[in-house]
């Protein structure tokens, strides 16, 4: 990375600070932001760094911010928040898009840029993160060991618990429960209505299928049009689910929006170093074919907020060597398979 070159937006949020320790770690030099002048200070004066503080929706400031920049790694979320700002100010100053995010509408938002991404000559590049770069490298390496498959099902256990942002931005879409791909289309489904149990790593786990970002990336990389994700739960969290969704129309309401939100605020800050060093993140995926045939395939990475930096790191350098096309593309299709081997103690199980 070219040294001041890049923009981290969001950076004194839990990943940002992760992204931007492990980048000066790496001997980057990034220019931070974030609208909170106070902590945008803080974070940029402990490494030494630039800083830009503003709003979101300040667009002269992201043509100030942004001059000069190469590419723009975006932290604050959630991004269905934050992405109708931004966008717009990467395509106008010609700086390539990367984020963190793993919701499916914010995918979808910024797919519909394509066009004016490759006029600009820059890449889209969401989801850089744990959501969603191992599940995608994974329905990647599926795809070529069975290049008819029909039916996708991916699934991630993790024992890290939230970060205040990933609280939100489930709080955000929990009303409009779950997601499936059903023949190409991304179909919703209720929450907590479908679940299974998985082997990771050998061992049997409760899992229920969820909204995560693979129901619209996995087929873009992989054209297999059924695609269902699940992720590892203890029985009691899905009880509580199934009793939660049943209110969505209730959680959905501003007043309660705001009472959730402030106590999530409070309470979460995100999983502790010691989780973050300790843990390990186990995924499974499995593809069948219409005569039946099917392949599985696991992986086993860091733990998923410290896989996070790692991997949006690496997408950053890999935009920036020049190795990926303009437009929007995902992970798995700009960098390959095994692109995920790549992020130190991410390995095959099988
Ligand atoms: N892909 C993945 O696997 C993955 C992994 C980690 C995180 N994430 C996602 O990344 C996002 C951030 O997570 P986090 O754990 O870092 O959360 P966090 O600690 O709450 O940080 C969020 C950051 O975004 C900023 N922000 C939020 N809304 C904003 C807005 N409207 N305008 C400007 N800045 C705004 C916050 O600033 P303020 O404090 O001023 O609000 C803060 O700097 C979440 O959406 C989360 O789901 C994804």
């Amino acid at each position: 990375m070219v040294q001041e070159n890049v923009f981290i937006y969001g950076a004194y949020g839990y990943t940002g600070k992760l992204i931007v320790d492990l980048a000066v770690k790496k001997g980057h030099r990034p220019v931070l932001g974030g609208r909170d002048e106070e902590k945008v200070k803080v974070i940029a004066n402990q490494y030494g760094l630039q800083w830009y503080a503003f709003d979101c929706n300040n667009q002269e400031a992201w043509d100030t911010a942004l001059n000069g920049k190469q590419l723009l790694l975006n932290c604050a979320g959630p991004f269905s928040l934050t992405i109708r700002d931004i966008l717009p100010a990467c395509l106008r100053n010609k700086v390539h898009y990367l984020d963190i995010t793993g919701e499916i509408d914010v995918f979808e938002y910024i797919s519909r840029f394509d066009k004016e991404a490759k006029k600009a000559g820059i890449t889209l590049l969401p989801g850089t993160g744990f959501d969603v770069v191992p599940t995608d490298c994974l329905a990647v390496f599926l795809k070529e060991q069975l290049p008819d498959a029909t039916h996708l099902e991916l699934a991630f256990d993790s024992q890290s618990g939230l970060s205040r942002g990933t609280a939100l931005s489930v709080l955000n879409r929990f009303h409009q429960g779950s997601a499936v791909r059903k023949e190409g289309v991304i179909v919703p489904s209720k929450t907590a209505s479908v679940s299974k149990i998985i082997k990771y790593g050998g061992q049997e786990r409760l899992s229920v299928g969820i909204a995560w970002g693979d129901v619209f990336t996995a087929f873009y990389s992989t054209g297999i049009p059924n695609i269902e994700v699940y992720t590892g739960m203890p029985p009691k969290m899905l009880k509580a689910m199934k009793k939660a969704s049943k209110f969505g129309w209730l959680i959905k309401t501003w007043l309660l929006q705001i009472i959730l939100k402030r106590i999530v605020r409070k309470k979460i800050d995100g999983p502790s170093i010691n989780k973050r060093e300790t843990l390990r993140t186990y995924l499974w995926g499995k593809v069948m074919n219409a005569e039946g045939k099917e392949v599985v395939a696991e992986l086993e990475t860091p733990e998923s907020y410290k896989l996070t930096a790692i991997t949006a790191l690496l997408c950053a350098e890999g935009v920036l060597e020049g190795k990926v096309k303009s437009g929007y593309t995902t992970p798995a299709k700009a960098f390959g398979a095994d692109f995920i081997l790549r992020a130190g103690g991410s390995r095959k199980i099988k």
